[in-house]
């Protein structure tokens, strides 16, 4: 049976209220370019193809966090995680806390496709990318990221910030501890009706050095069966991971439940459990329908089917953008 192929992305959840206007303009830019790549991809290749290119661009971009534009850890290293996921035999790769690499989504897929493992951490995970042949790239760390840690930091210290107290206990008692010391995803379906999945991010703020969350976690950060259909989700990946949101979201869609229906289950069951303000997911089901959900302020996010001139792209709730029922 032929399916109409659709790719639905996301450059994360979280307050775009407090972005500046040409931040927010930058976003939607690569949020079009990356939902138009991925198709590409999907109308000559499958969903799977999709799913990496899709997320490859945003990587590149340097303006959504993961890839270059990834945040720094509370070391001010850049640690990054990344999955991808084929629905048609649940193929899996992932990496995890690897650095010095600009496209670990394209990691992921080689450790998918050639090793008999589904996720490699650190160091080995590097020295395996570089046997794959991936260059090394030294400019993850910019001036412009240092910067912003020394207010992310003096601002938590200071209290200003409500997330990570027991770490920020820890690093008050123990000045010294550690030296001194949002996300990107895309789910797609072909024309065969393979469905695929793929997530990369360079975690958050001052998130401690070694810290892996939902991304590279089956069935957390990402999930894709061709029987239900495939989620991405982004947000905060502790609460993510241990209600495993994506896995929630397409068990929903194995059971019938629509992509947005199944979407909006999942965003109401993280917020019951953990409040509001802390995820977004992204689906689309085996019969080619697409869905969305976030309990943040925005989710940047863009949609292309086959029907349509370019992608519709968003960032906030009240504005337009395709959505089903
Ligand atoms: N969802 C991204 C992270 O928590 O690492």
């Amino acid at each position: 049976m032929k399916v109409r192929p659709v790719i639905l992305i996301h450059g994360g959840a979280g307050n775009y209220k407090r972005f500046a206007a040409e931040d927010l303009e930058k976003r939607r830019v690569w949020l079009k370019k990356a939902a138009a790549e991925g198709f590409d991809a999907l109308s000559s290749k499958s969903a799977l193809d999709a799913v990496e290119v899709a997320v490859k661009v945003m990587e590149d971009s340097g303006v959504f966090n993961a890839g270059l534009g990834s945040v720094l850890s509370l070391n001010k290293k850049v640690e990054m995680d990344a999955a991808i996921m084929d629905g048609r035999d649940l193929g899996v790769g992932a990496v995890a806390c690897i650095s010095g690499f600009k496209n670990p989504v394209s990691i992921a897929r080689r450790i998918m496709e050639e090793t008999d493992h589904i996720l490699i951490v650190g160091k080995a995970a590097e020295r395996l990318a570089e046997f794959f042949g991936f260059k090394r790239y030294g400019n993850l760390i910019t001036e412009a990221k240092l910067k912003r840690f020394e207010r992310v930091y003096n601002d938590w210290i200071e209290g200003k910030r409500s997330r990570m107290l027991k770490i920020r206990k820890m690093i008050l008692e123990r000045k010294g501890l550690f030296d001194f010391t949002g996300t990107v995803g895309a789910v797609a379906i072909d024309s065969e009706g393979n469905v695929a999945s793929a997530v990369s991010t360079g975690g958050y703020w001052l998130k401690l050095p070694g810290r892996v969350g939902d991304v590279p976690l089956v069935g957390c950060g990402f999930y894709a069966d061709n029987n239900g259909g495939a989620a991405s989700a982004t947000g905060i990946g502790e609460l993510i991971a241990r209600l495993t949101l994506s896995k929630f979201c397409c068990d929903l869609m194995r059971a019938g439940v629509s992509a947005q229906k199944a979407c909006e289950a999942a965003i109401d069951l993280i917020t019951n459990k953990f409040g509001k303000g802390n995820a977004g997911i992204i689906a689309v089901d085996d019969k080619g329908n697409w869905g969305f959900a976030f309990n943040t302020a925005g989710m940047g996010r863009a949609l292309m089917a086959s029907g349509m001139d370019e992608p519709a792209v968003a960032i906030f709730d009240e504005e337009p953008f395709p959505t089903l029922s």
